[in-house]
């Protein structure tokens, strides 16, 4: 099982349509086993992949599991979504010893729904709040990689040197954490944002997710079928107009090489794909 985390404290950068497209790439044209774990007490990212049925809610929200509940499979169950939900905000109510130290417990039973999903999942991709808690944290701190959506504004980027504390925590914390990167989304065709954009890739070089062979930072632009998509819960290749389209030509290249970093399998080769293209 790998995992992934998506994680920026800025808000509004596309943490949630990376998790949410993400998880529908890998579960829908890879076919792997895939668990969206919602850290958001907004939920975002839940409430988007529950709207069709090509993932279902697991019998526990986040708050529960994060409390040490456990997720209960059934064998034929593919697809699951952990919703974020507002308990998330009281986990403090979990302490009944002031002696508890509640980011060790925290930790503790996310440590053990990790090991629990294991034989279940390929894949668990994690999203987070916009705040560098201890749900963030300690997501980063069990989990594989990560990767960070940024918007190529100056709040944005200023906000990067926070990131790289959490990042160096986590390498730590975590011998396995491998950081992907850097990814800009919401690029606009502007001349503020191209200079920003050269900026960022200048100072924050050894950071940001690049192409290798290519020899390409790539970027996603700002393009309104992304929007569509979340609040449809679909995927953005599903639509049909040009604009979806031209969407996922930007989004599909990016999705390729988060999985070859990763290298999960491609099990669409190996299984039949009926209904499907
Ligand atoms: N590349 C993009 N082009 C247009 N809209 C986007 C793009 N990426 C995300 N969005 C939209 O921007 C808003 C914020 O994105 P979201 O994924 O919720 O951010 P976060 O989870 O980081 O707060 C959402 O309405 C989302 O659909
Ligand atoms: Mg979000």
């Amino acid at each position: 099982m790998k995992s992934l985390v998506i994680c920026n404290e800025k808000g509004g950068v596309g943490k949630s349509m990376i998790a949410t497209q993400f998880a529908y790439f890998c579960a829908i044209r890879r076919k792997l086993r895939v668990l969206v774990f919602d850290l958001d007490h907004q939920g975002n990212t839940s409430k988007s992949l529950l709207k069709k049925d090509f993932f279902l809610a697991a019998n526990v929200n986040a708050g529960q599991i994060l409390r040490g509940e456990t997720l209960t499979m059934n064998e034929d169950q593919k697809n699951l979504v952990i919703v974020g939900d507002e308990s998330l905000l009281n986990l403090q109510d979990m302490v009944t010893n002031p002696e508890d130290d509640i980011n060790q417990m925290i930790y503790n039973n996310l440590y053990n729904a990790f090991e629990s999903f294991r034989s279940y999942f390929d894949l668990v991709i994690i999203d987070t709040n916009p705040n560098p808690d201890i749900r963030m944290k300690a997501a980063m701190y069990l989990s594989n990689y990560a990767i960070s959506p940024i918007q190529c504004n100056s709040e944005s980027i200023d906000g990067i040197e926070l990131l790289i504390k959490l990042i160096d925590d986590a390498r730590q914390m975590n011998s396995e954490f491998e950081y992907l990167g850097l990814l800009v989304n919401l690029l606009e065709n502007k001349a503020y944002q191209k200079q920003n954009f050269s900026t960022l890739v200048e100072k924050y070089n050894e950071l940001i997710l690049f192409d290798k062979e290519k020899g390409v930072v790539p970027s996603i632009g700002n393009n309104i079928a992304f929007q569509a998509a979340q609040d449809c819960g679909i995927p953005v290749w599903s639509f049909r107009q040009s604009t979806a389209q031209r969407a996922w030509a930007m989004l599909q290249p990016v999705f390729s090489l988060i999985a070859e970093k990763m290298s999960l399998p491609d099990l669409s080769k190996t299984k039949t794909n009926e209904g499907q293209k």
